[in-house]
């Protein structure tokens, strides 16, 4: 096995705050409203819900049992805890998707930092919707702009990676998402004071259910995936890291319920605004930087408002990528053997190509189309709502089925008081509701059902 001295997290509340921080990012703030808004609002959040518990949650304490109980990278994971060989495929899948997602992703987090200088500097100051949406569209085209951001931020990644678990990660999560997550409960306290809040909540809250169809229940569990950071070995790394009186039952609680409370409270940011300056919901990936500067335009003393909203935004995208790129330099040194720094060099050399690449699909590479969509999102749709999906999935049949129960159970129990009745629904769900569940809708997606 590997002779790689491997740090872990030093405090409980520095695991919580750094799989927090893992989980809760642009998934939460920039995508959740925009992928509800696209797919018709209420009716999409019920069925994400729905994945949360069912899908997501069960996988997510699947993937801390993998994690702590081994001590490893994904794919030694896999090969620890079964001596048949092919399941260490999902293992290489676990490196092959932080490394698409670490790609759209920054491109996202570089527009965040653009956005925080613009506030800085005064750019978005006393604009309306008309000229908010040009300046979008002029900068996400931009040839130069934002790839210059994309390599800045996908740097500080490598950076801060580099510094380990406990100099990097833990320290940096663990005062910065609470501050956001104060910062959020505010612009929703005053989101709810506008003209449109009661058709913002409506939207997010009635759902329609003529709206359901198989398109909406694939994006729901691909966001439900996504946001938990589940399927891609992004929490068997962390857990990896874990020591054993880590409360594994009420971590994972803590962080599925913190993930989805702040997608909630972004929906509840977002959407009023949305009906009070009459942006469209389905706008699209731009819906947060346009319907957000417009508020912050009428708040009082709303450039600090901006400034503290993107910084953060940026922030904890940082803590989300930082967890990405942790999961490829994990593997590359436990796997072979390669140096912290060697890891991360090719890391930075690939995902800023692919970046490069995700962010001209918005300008000049914009006529490039595969399956109607740009290179942007097909990598983004590929990822999470094609191969998390698997990934989760593989995750839940190994476990529930290929690893004894006795050995989840005692594993589950180290550090924690659970109760056997919570472990058998866990098990329950893990072993016969998530892997139905997620066929069925692979199953309907393919156009087979
Ligand atoms: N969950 C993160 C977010 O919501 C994104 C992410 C996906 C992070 C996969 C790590 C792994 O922003």
């Amino acid at each position: 096995m590997s002779n790689i001295e491997r740090g872990s997290f030093t405090t409980k509340i520095g695991v919580i705050a750094a799989t927090v921080g893992a989980a809760v990012g642009l998934g939460n703030i920039w995508k959740f409203p925009y992928t509800a808004g696209v797919n018709g609002g209420g009716a999409f959040i019920l069925v994400y819900l729905v994945c949360v518990l069912f899908l997501g949650l069960p996988i997510l304490l699947s993937e801390f049992f993998m994690g702590r109980k081994t001590g490893q990278n994904p794919k030694g994971a896999f090969r620890s805890l079964s001596n048949q060989k092919g399941w260490q495929f999902f293992g290489v899948l676990c490196l092959i998707c932080p490394i698409l997602i670490l790609s759209f992703y920054s491109v996202v987090a570089g527009w965040t930092a653009e956005y925080f200088w613009q506030a800085l500097t005064g750019g978005l100051e006393g604009k309306n919707t008309a000229e908010l949406t040009a300046l979008f569209q002029g900068f996400s085209q931009d040839p130069v702009r934002p790839i210059i951001w994309l390599l800045v931020f996908l740097g500080l990644t490598v950076g801060v990676t580099l510094g380990g678990i406990k100099n990097g990660i833990e320290r940096v999560s663990n005062i910065l998402m609470p501050v956001l997550f104060l910062l959020l409960i505010i612009l929703a306290a005053h989101s709810l004071s506008l003209d449109g809040a009661k058709e913002g909540l409506s939207f997010m809250f009635k759902p329609d259910f003529s709206k359901i169809n198989a398109k909406v229940i694939l994006d729901a569990m691909g966001q439900a995936f996504f946001s938990l950071s589940v399927g891609l070995g992004a929490l068997i790394t962390y857990a990896s890291y874990f020591k054993k009186d880590t409360n594994l039952p009420q971590t994972g609680m803590i962080v599925a319920a913190l993930d989805t409370m702040v997608a909630i409270i972004a929906g509840v940011i977002i959407f009023p605004i949305v009906f009070t300056y009459g942006i469209s919901p389905a706008q699209g990936p731009d819906l947060v930087f346009i319907a957000l500067p417009n508020v912050f335009n009428q708040m009082i003393g709303g450039q600090i408002w901006a400034i503290a909203f993107f910084l953060l935004l940026a922030i904890a995208a940082l803590t989300s990528t930082i967890s990405m790129s942790e999961i490829v330099v994990t593997y590359l040194a436990e796997e072979h053997k390669f140096s912290r720094k060697k890891a991360l060099a090719i890391l930075f050399a690939i995902c800023g190509t692919l970046g490069i690449l995700c962010s001209l699909s918005f300008g000049a590479l914009s006529h490039l189309k595969l399956f109607d969509k740009n290179i942007f999102s097909l990598i983004d749709f590929t990822a999470s709502n094609v191969l998390l999906p698997i990934g989760g999935g593989a995750i839940a049949v190994f476990v529930g089925w290929f690893v004894n129960k006795h050995i989840i159970y005692e594993e589950m129990q180290q550090g924690s008081k659970m109760k056997r009745s919570f472990f058998a629904v866990y098990y329950y769900v893990l072993k016969y509701i998530a892997p139905i569940g997620l066929l069925l809708i692979l199953l309907s997606q393919a156009g087979i059902i």
